[in-house]
């Protein structure tokens, strides 16, 4: 149950991040829509409440365990990048390389999450 809030919000995420900086780089009217602006804000929260029930759930927790630790240090990373994607960003170049980092972040962030390790799936390799 928690499992799947925690993944679809995960799914939800993502979309809702392409979405936005879909409108934003095309420069739609409909990015500034009241729903689109708090509905990342709700799904991003059940994210993180699920996160932190799951940790209860099977007791293990960011700062003792490394792998939940890398998570929380790369979520802050992620909704960081968001954020400069979205507010702060003047040109296209700019806006390329958060874009690309945020969707590193996340890629990365899934890998830590299915590996239960620190390094996700570099751990393959080192
Ligand atoms: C954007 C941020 C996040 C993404 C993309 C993400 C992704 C995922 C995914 C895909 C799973 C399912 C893994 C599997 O079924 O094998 C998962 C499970 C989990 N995540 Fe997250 N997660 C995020 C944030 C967090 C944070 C911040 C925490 C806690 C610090 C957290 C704690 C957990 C826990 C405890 C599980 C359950 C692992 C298990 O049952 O073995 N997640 N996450």
């Amino acid at each position: 149950m928690l499992l799947g809030i925690h993944v679809s919000t995960v799914v939800i995420s993502i979309i809702l991040f392409n979405i936005r900086a879909y409108g934003l780089v095309t420069e739609a009217g409909w990015r500034k829509r009241r729903l689109l602006l708090v509905m990342p804000h709700i799904n991003d929260s059940l994210l993180l409440f699920s996160a932190i029930a799951m940790c209860f759930q099977i007791k293990q927790y960011p700062v003792v365990n490394d792998w939940l630790s890398v998570k929380l240090v790369f979520l802050l990373l992620y909704i960081i990048l968001g954020l400069l994607f979205m507010r702060k960003a003047r040109s296209n170049t700019q806006r390329w390389w958060l874009y690309m980092l945020a969707m590193l972040c996340f890629g990365f962030i899934v890998s830590v999450a299915i590996t239960h390790h620190p390094l996700g799936l570099m751990s393959i390799i080192f």
